[in-house]
């Protein structure tokens, strides 16, 4: 049987400027070609950065043909109209496939309600959109049509400190037991050194790392260590 992808979805938040982000796919581009990794086929890599960056990140993956897909890290709850500042899932459906939906730092700072959620995930669903939604436990509710949950607690995310990959691995186990979800995947705190401790958990299929997604070699060690495994 053909074993499912691993997906690598970096959320570089809000960080990096444009020639940044130049330098981050020079950078990584070359790594690329000076070693060129067997099994990346089994990877779904992902990059989400900033709205205003979703483009240039599109055109340089495919100006360097590298094997990575674009993301977006919000979306608006509502469709296009008098919105003032708002980017709707139509617009990034135009650029990217992937957006992450309830991160928790959205949760924090922007206040962003259940309601709210489930009107966000819907306009990703309805424009196309894969939709990544961040969860901190497995009781938290979970609107239907999300494609992957990100299981992230909170305590974890930019620390240092990681979960455990057993209690990752059964809080995945149960997210999927208790909803309709195929994907869960795990955040906080990954890096090159424990990726792979995540990975090969059975019900884990893939992470979300923040800060060491925003180093090209920290981010090209990672994928190296996880298609090596
Ligand atoms: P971190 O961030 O890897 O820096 O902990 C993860 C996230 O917030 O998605």
């Amino acid at each position: 049987m053909k074993q499912a992808k691993k997906y690598i979805i970096a959320n570089w938040k809000s960080n990096k400027d444009t020639s940044e982000i130049i330098t981050w796919f020079k950078s990584v581009s070359q790594l690329f070609i000076e070693r060129k990794l067997k099994n990346l086929a089994d990877f779904e890599i992902v990059i989400c950065s900033t709205y205003i960056h979703i483009p240039l990140v599109k055109q340089q993956i495919t100006s360097y043909q590298l094997p990575f897909k674009v993301g977006a890290q919000d979306i608006s709850p509502y469709s296009n109209g008098a919105y003032t500042g708002e980017v709707s899932a139509i617009m990034v459906s135009e650029f990217a496939e992937y957006v992450i939906i309830g991160h928790s730092e959205r949760r924090i700072y922007f206040h962003e309600d259940e309601d709210m959620l489930r009107e966000k995930t819907q306009m990703g669903f309805s424009a196309g959109l894969k939709t990544i939604f961040c969860v901190s436990n497995n009781k938290a509710e979970i609107p239907p049509d999300v494609t992957i949950i990100a299981y992230e607690p909170i305590w974890a995310i930019g620390t240092g400190k990681t979960e455990t990959p057993l209690n990752a691995n059964e809080v995945a186990r149960k997210i999927k037991n208790d909803n309709k979800v195929h994907i869960v995947i795990y955040g906080g705190s990954v890096n090159k050194d424990n990726i792979c401790n995540f990975l090969t958990q059975k019900e884990i299929d893939g992470v979300l790392p923040g800060n060491a997604s925003l180093d090209p070699n920290s981010f090209w060690e990672m994928i190296v260590n996880a298609a090596s495994n």
